[in-house]
């Protein structure tokens, strides 16, 4: 299977995971692209996608939307996952209770699987390098601790290869 990871990351926290799963596709035998969403020109050359991106204020970043409008039509007849990163800290429930990970879901994903039918969809932990913030970002620094979001590098490793070799053997069922 020829697979496109396409990602759009900010600050290059959904590279990284972006990257890994890419790993563990290669890892069981496809061949994958890995691709930055504004930059895919030829998507009808791929038989299976994952795309990511990182979420900002509850949303998926332009570029991952656009690539998933623009393309529903094609996405809609060949395998795909989506993933969002984003979530920070270590906490895995909320103070109201809730799994952080369902409560981080962009606000598109209902959206797009009724767009494109993906065959899974999930949220990871995510990272922030406070330092390394531009523009309006930059708020987040000068918040109080306890209003700001937590720096850190809080990707799960473990996680994002568990769901990367899970991809792979669906999509090498599928092969077969
Ligand atoms: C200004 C700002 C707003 C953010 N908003 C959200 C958000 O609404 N939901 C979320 O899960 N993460 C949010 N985050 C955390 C980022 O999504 C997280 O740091 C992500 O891993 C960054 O990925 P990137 O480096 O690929 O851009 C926000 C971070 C910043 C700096």
């Amino acid at each position: 299977m020829r697979v496109l990871v396409a990602y759009s990351s900010k600050y290059g926290a959904t590279r990284g995971i972006a990257d890994r799963i890419a790993d563990r596709l290669r890892d069981a035998g496809h061949e994958v692209d890995i691709e930055h969403c504004h930059d895919v020109e030829y998507p009808e050359g791929f038989d299976a996608f994952v795309i990511g991106s990182a979420a900002y204020l509850g949303k998926w970043r332009k570029e991952a939307r656009r690539f998933v409008r623009h393309n529903h039509a094609l996405l809609a007849t060949r395998p795909v996952w989506l993933f969002s990163s984003g979530p920070l800290g270590t906490e895995r429930i909320d103070k109201d209770g809730n799994d952080v990970l369902v409560a981080a879901q962009p606000k598109e994903f209902p959206e797009f699987e009724a767009l494109i039918h993906p065959r899974g969809t999930t949220v990871f932990f995510g990272a922030l390098d406070i330092e390394h913030l531009e523009g309006p970002d930059r708020i987040v620094s000068w918040m109080p601790a306890n209003e700001a979001l937590p720096a850190g590098d809080f990707r799960d490793w473990d996680a994002i290869d568990e769901w990367g070799r899970m991809v792979a053997a669906d999509l090498a069922e599928q092969d077969a």
